[in-house]
């Protein structure tokens, strides 16, 4: 099938928010129980517990047979770490949370990493890094900018301090479905690419490791982790492209 990106009026960028803040409130929720001593599947229940209360229902449960309603991804994996009853968060840790839901035909999609207890400098720093370049990401996100200026903003930012960005996964358009076009590469050369148009949503979501760009999938077929084993952080927020320049739906 062609590409297709489909441009939200304001009415289904309205929508938009409202799911994209429930998204918010389910990450401060689950965020408020990244403790030592918690498992990932008590961060999936919490999620769960949260999306429920406030309307919504999962983007991720049952997507391609994904069996949980959150994404938890401590240290080494890179992305789609499947909660486990048997994974318990420790001191030193980092934790990738990714959740996405549905509210009223319209999906929100948002990940943040957050320390447990006190983290090393060097992983701090890898976190610190990733965060900062979804921001210089999202300031790329204004009408007549190039795709490609967005994953330039997260390359040229981290690579100078010695990470690297995973290329095997990207960000998306999003809408009615969690999925949509446009690809959008944490990589690129500035200038190229489509012409960014008021009234799309891309979800951004730089993937940055503290050594090689490689990743593998375990044998669960979901569970992404640095070849090398070292560390990794992922940031994710859906924006708005506007004609008053990016509306980050998933920040409150
Ligand atoms: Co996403």
């Amino acid at each position: 099938m062609a590409m297709e990106i489909f441009v939200k009026t304001p009415g289904e960028i309205a929508k938009m928010r409202a799911v994209n803040v429930i998204v918010a409130k389910v990450l401060d929720a689950c965020e408020a129980g990244c403790k030592a001593g918690a498992t990932t599947w008590d961060l999936n229940e919490i999620a769960d517990a949260r999306m429920k209360e406030l309307g919504a229902t999962s983007a991720f449960l049952g997507y391609h047979g994904y069996p949980a309603s959150l994404c938890t991804s401590v240290n080494e994996v890179v992305v789609h770490g499947i909660p486990r009853k048997d994974v318990v968060l420790k001191e030193g840790d980092i934790i990738g949370i990714d959740f996405g839901c549905f509210l009223d035909g319209y999906c929100g999609d948002s990940a943040r990493t957050i320390a447990i207890g006190k983290i090393s400098p060097a992983a701090q720093k890898l976190m610190d890094a990733t965060r900062e370049s979804l921001e210089l990401a999202i300031a790329q996100c204004v009408p007549g900018n190039r795709l490609q200026d967005i994953g330039w903003a997260v390359q040229s930012h981290v690579e100078p301090l010695g990470y690297s960005v995973v290329r095997s996964f990207v960000g998306h358009g999003i809408g009615k479905a969690m999925h949509e076009d446009p690809q959008v590469p944490n990589y690129g050369s500035p200038g190229r690419g489509l012409r960014l148009k008021e009234g799309w949503v891309l979800a951004i979501e730089p993937m940055v490791n503290a050594g090689t760009p490689e990743v593998e999938v375990l044998a669960d077929r979901w569970t992404a982790v640095t070849k090398d084993r070292r560390l990794s952080a992922h940031f994710e927020h859906s924006i708005a492209i506007t004609e008053n320049g990016p509306f980050v739906l998933s920040r409150l």
